[in-house]
């Protein structure tokens, strides 16, 4: 847990996207951060202290002027007594102020005081957002170093207006705070890395498809790897049932084909990780209609035609990445299949591993695997799937010292 320990001191001001913060916070919490909250008078008709500080499980400062607060915390140990400011959301009044140097509130006399990084995710209206003065404003900051999350583009939440404006997500916002707050070496920075994970859903008609027992578990856990070494990851996962990774654009497919067009569209990259359990076959005709039980009739016939081979096409392609490693989940001679699996796919690196149904390694949290690769088989014990990716992203990362 990276933000175990770190305090956070989140400034929330006044705008519609305050009511993301309360998800912010549990997210912080989870990664072991503990969060102190400022509010401003605006953010107070977004959302009640109450929540905030329940959420928390601190107390929710609000007053410069507090008698109680003062003696207790004063806005400079506020300032002081933390390793980040975040103001989520950063209306165009907080970054105007802060850009001039006003303190007129708890929230602007903390931000002039602080001594620590400072992180804003600014949320408001687009012409606010383009507006000269934003613009400028936003440039002084930059100038100042205070490191920026966001705004998106999308529609508003009080109007029908879409354009750039838009709070980050609150998961976006972990993953800069994340950013800021890691100070491990980042031995893949400036590298860029492309990661499969999960089935693929190949539809038969509009409600049954063909699928397979994987759950992404490991592919997202090797993103999330290679992107705490400093990679700038794209993962396409097939349809899973856990949440994407921090700190990496995830691009969501169904079908095989869809997958391959999506990584093809990644291209070029330094790394592909080809994790995902892509189904070999799908229906050549898959149906619009749903397909009906005729009484007396047999089952309707499935014609079955290959899939394209993603990591075959990668392994070959005239934008090889230069280091491709693929998986191979094998029930039977696991290291002969990889090293065959080595050639045709044009792999540098095979992951193998065993699903046989006893092994419970398709859709468990753990994993045991063979690492083939030219240099001969590395053989590594039985460990969780977050270990496997940690260990398989410092390979991939000593891979680019060496290279
Ligand atoms: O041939 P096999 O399916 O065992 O190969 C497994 C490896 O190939 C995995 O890395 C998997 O992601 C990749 N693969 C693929 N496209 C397919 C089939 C497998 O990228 N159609």
């Amino acid at each position: 847990m990276i933000l175990k320990d770190k305090r956070i001191l989140l400034i929330i001001t006044g705008g519609i996207a305050a009511y993301k913060c309360l998800e912010l916070i549990r997210r912080l919490r989870e990664q072991g951060a503990s969060v102190r909250p400022v509010m401003t008078e605006g953010a107070q008709k977004f959302i009640t202290p109450l929540a905030v500080g329940a959420l928390a499980a601190d107390h929710v400062f609000t007053e410069l002027f507090s008698r109680e607060d003062e003696q207790d915390v004063g806005h400079i140990r506020l300032a002081r007594d933390c390793d980040l400011v975040l103001v989520a959301p950063a209306t165009a009044n907080i970054m105007a102020k802060m850009a001039s140097g006003l303190a007129d509130d708890l929230a602007s006399t903390v931000l002039l005081a602080t001594d620590k990084p400072v992180l804003i995710a600014p949320a408001m209206n687009p012409k606010m957002w383009e507006a000269a003065p934003t613009k400028r404003n936003a440039e002084t900051l930059r100038a100042d170093g205070v490191h920026f999350v966001g705004p998106n583009k999308g529609e508003m939440a009080e109007s029908s207006e879409a354009g750039v404006g838009r709070m980050a997500e609150p998961n976006e916002i972990l993953a800069a705070v994340l950013h800021l707050m890691d100070n491990r070496e980042k031995p893949l920075l400036g590298r860029k890395a492309i990661v499969t994970s999960g089935p693929t859903h190949e539809p038969i008609d509009p409600v049954r498809y063909i699928a397979n027992r994987s759950s992404g578990k490991q592919g997202h856990a090797i993103a999330a790897a290679l992107a705490a070494l400093g990679a700038d990851v794209t993962l396409v996962s097939g349809p899973v049932n856990i949440s994407d990774p921090i700190g990496v654009r995830t691009i969501h497919v169904e079908r095989a084909e869809e997958m391959r067009d999506a990584v093809l569209a990644a291209l070029p990259v330094d790394i592909a990780v080809m994790v995902a359990a892509v189904a070999d076959w799908r229906v050549e005709r898959s149906q619009g209609e749903k397909i009906k039980k005729v009484p007396g009739e047999g089952p309707a016939p499935l014609t079955l035609t290959e899939n394209p081979d993603i990591l075959k096409t990668v392994g070959h392609h005239a934008l090889r990445p230069k280091l491709v490693v693929g998986f191979a989940a094998e029930t039977q001679s696991v290291i002969e299949n990889a090293r065959t699996k080595l050639k045709s796919k044009g792999a540098d690196m095979i992951v193998a591993n065993d699903v046989s149904a006893e092994t419970g390694i398709m859709g468990g949290d753990r994993n045991a695997v063979r690492i083939i690769s030219a240099d001969g088989v590395d053989i590594w014990p039985d460990m969780s799937k977050e270990m496997v990716a940690e260990k398989l992203a410092a390979k991939i990362a000593a891979y680019f010292v060496i290279a």
